[in-house]
């Protein structure tokens, strides 16, 4: 219920100056964020491979206007990258690329390049050295607004990197008609609910309609020929996952469990216990704002914790 004024709230500046310089606000920030430098994304790193955990890694930026800010995004990963390799821990491991954060949305300004051609040259140097080391590369999804434009991109840059994966909402009306052209041989698409606060002409409804949706894609999903990747945390979502990879006898290495850095880490251990293949979103950088404010406003609890840290100074 509280979820749509929070994220219509924290698009406001003065909400966003109120928790960026709140005091608290570090501590709540270091629950979901694995830190503010390479290296601290790289010790996270280390720590899940040790647990036998995989990674995906978003250096975190989104929405930005300006070419410059996307270029910092894009070098942010490359540099993310060579680190990962020197330290022996690319092989295997992916990196999360939002296209807002290379240049989706900058504007036109003189013969640069500019909006989706900006994005796809940043995302395609950064799946040049993803490759060029062992790590892959997803495509976050963002607003319903961006995901025409999101895919084009990935129609282009499968051409040369067929295993560049996409992560689609399942609170979209749209999504189980994109998913058709998304179950291929090799196709790694992450299925999640969906964060963002979308009007009702596109999403499917409540609570308990997402839920609905996202078992009707993972059928989908399950039942095609790709590689399925369930971002999510919900038991009872990973418990009829687990029934559905019976029924259409997938194997543990035909597709993987995905959660988020923080988020019900004893459950990431339980199912990796189990078998499971479980890949774990690591989020670092300074320009944390945007991912925090849609974990606090996923759950009650998450805001509760971040309201109590507030008053307990
Ligand atoms: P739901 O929100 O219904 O929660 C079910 C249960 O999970 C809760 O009862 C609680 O136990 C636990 N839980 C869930 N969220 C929690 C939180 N924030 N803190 C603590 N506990 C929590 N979205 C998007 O729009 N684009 C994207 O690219 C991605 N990428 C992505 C990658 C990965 C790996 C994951 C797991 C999720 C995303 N998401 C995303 C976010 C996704 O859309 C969704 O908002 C969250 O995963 C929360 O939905 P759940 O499926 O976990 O269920």
């Amino acid at each position: 219920m509280l979820r749509t004024p929070i994220l219509v709230a924290s698009r406001s500046a003065q909400v966003r100056t109120a928790v960026t310089h709140a005091p608290v606000t570090r501590s709540v920030v270091r629950r979901f964020v694995a830190g503010e430098a390479t290296t601290d994304a790289l010790a996270a790193v280390a720590r899940l491979q040790a647990d036998g955990l995989r990674v995906t890694l978003d250096h975190l930026g989104e929405d930005t206007l300006d070419a410059a800010a996307a270029g910092r995004t894009v070098q942010g990963y490359l540099t993310l990258l060579t680190a990962l390799d020197d330290a022996g821990l690319a092989r295997g491991a992916e990196v999360s690329v939002k296209l807002s954060a290379v240049g989706q949305a900058v504007p036109p300004s003189g013969t640069s390049p500019h909006g989706p051609a900006l994005a796809l040259d940043g995302v395609r140097r950064i799946a040049e050295a993803a490759y060029g080391c062992g790590a892959r590369v997803n495509l976050d999804v963002e607003d319903h607004t961006t995901i025409d434009g999101m895919l084009a991109v990935l129609r282009d840059l499968r051409a040369d990197f067929p295993d560049v994966g996409v992560a689609m909402q399942a609170m979209l009306r749209r999504t189980p008609g994109d998913l058709a052209d998304l179950t291929g041989p090799g196709s790694r698409v992450r299925l999640v609910k969906g964060a963002y606060a979308e009007p009702d002409s596109v999403s499917v409804g409540d609570a308990a309609a997402v839920d609905l949706a996202y078992v009707r894609c993972m059928r989908l999903l399950l039942a095609g020929q790709g590689y399925p990747m369930l971002g999510t945390h919900d038991p009872r979502m990973i418990e009829i996952a687990g029934s559905l990879v019976e029924e259409f006898g997938r194997t543990p290495d035909s597709f993987e469990h995905q959660m988020l850095y923080g988020i019900r880490p004893d459950e990431q251990l339980r199912l990796r216990a189990e078998g499971r293949q479980v890949r774990v979103y690591v989020p670092y950088g300074t320009d944390w704002y945007g991912y925090l404010t849609r974990r606090l406003a996923e759950r009650p609890a998450n805001l509760l914790f971040f309201l109590r840290s507030l008053i307990s100074r």
